[in-house]
């Protein structure tokens, strides 16, 4: 998979990608990362890309020409076919781990960052940008959002992670979040880690892991609580029909 992240400081958006896990995963070309320097296609002579807004207000805006000409480098690159352009925005839809789930089956994409008061609306509709946020507070920049999303996506494109279990099995794959783990020393300052973990016995392991992420989900997160109740109804246990008897 392949992420063109459209920005006015690459080197943040690598030096905070290329780490760890995403790091192990670019060098086996499982993913591939750009940060594209929109500056570099500025015609200005000054190499500027910015300017004040139309109709007066507070800052600056990106222009519309550095913006679209980086854009088109990126799909000259890429062919054919018009990828995804996310756009970071705090007005833009919330990122979730459903909408990761569901870019991570796309071969390219663009994220663009947008810095200062915003980017001239005119090249963000030529691109048909989608505007996608990390939650509801403003940032300086698109950098890190970018960089979340990336993170995101990444871990989960097949052979990213060790185990491609460990995607599934973990906080929010299935609607609830995890269930609390321990390593060794089997005591640790005076405090034992639960018994049913020591004790080799798969399916207890697995009710009592289960149980607990219901708990832990039910004190945390009690609208994700509700919501998994309702997707899955807990089972009813048959009532004993009791035996009619004559006497
Ligand atoms: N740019 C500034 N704030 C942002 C946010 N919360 N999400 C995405 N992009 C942003």
């Amino acid at each position: 998979m392949n992420f063109y992240i459209m920005t006015l400081f690459p080197e943040m958006v690598m030096g905070g990608l290329n780490n760890s896990i995403i790091k192990r995963a670019l060098e086996k070309d499982l993913v591939q990362i750009e940060a594209v320097n929109i500056r570099d296609y500025t015609i200005d002579k000054h190499n500027k890309v910015d300017d004040y807004p139309f109709g007066g207000g507070a800052g600056m805006l990106m222009q519309a020409q550095p913006v679209y000409d980086c854009y088109l480098a990126i799909r000259k690159k890429i062919g054919e076919t018009a990828p995804r352009v996310l756009y970071m925005s705090p007005q833009g839809k919330t990122f979730t781990q459903e909408m990761a789930n569901e870019l991570s089956k796309e071969e390219n994409l663009i994220l663009l960052c947008g810095h200062y008061e915003g980017i001239d609306q005119r090249v963000l509709d030529r691109m048909n940008v989608e505007e996608v946020s990390i939650g509801d507070y403003v940032l300086t920049g698109g950098e890190l959002p970018a960089m979340v999303i990336t993170d995101t996506v990444a871990r989960l494109v097949p052979g990213v992670l060790n185990n491609d279990d460990s995607a599934l099995d973990e906080s929010f794959s299935d609607g609830l979040l995890e269930y609390p783990q321990y390593t060794r020393p089997e005591e640790w300052d005076g405090i034992k880690v639960p018994e049913v973990l020591l004790s080799g016995h798969h399916k207890n392991i697995a009710e009592w892991r289960h149980e607990m992420a219901l708990e832990n989900t039910k004190n945390k997160r009690p609208e994700l609580y509700e919501a998994y109740i309702l997707k899955h109804p807990p089972v009813e246990k048959k009532k004993r029909r009791r035996k009619k008897t004559d006497d």
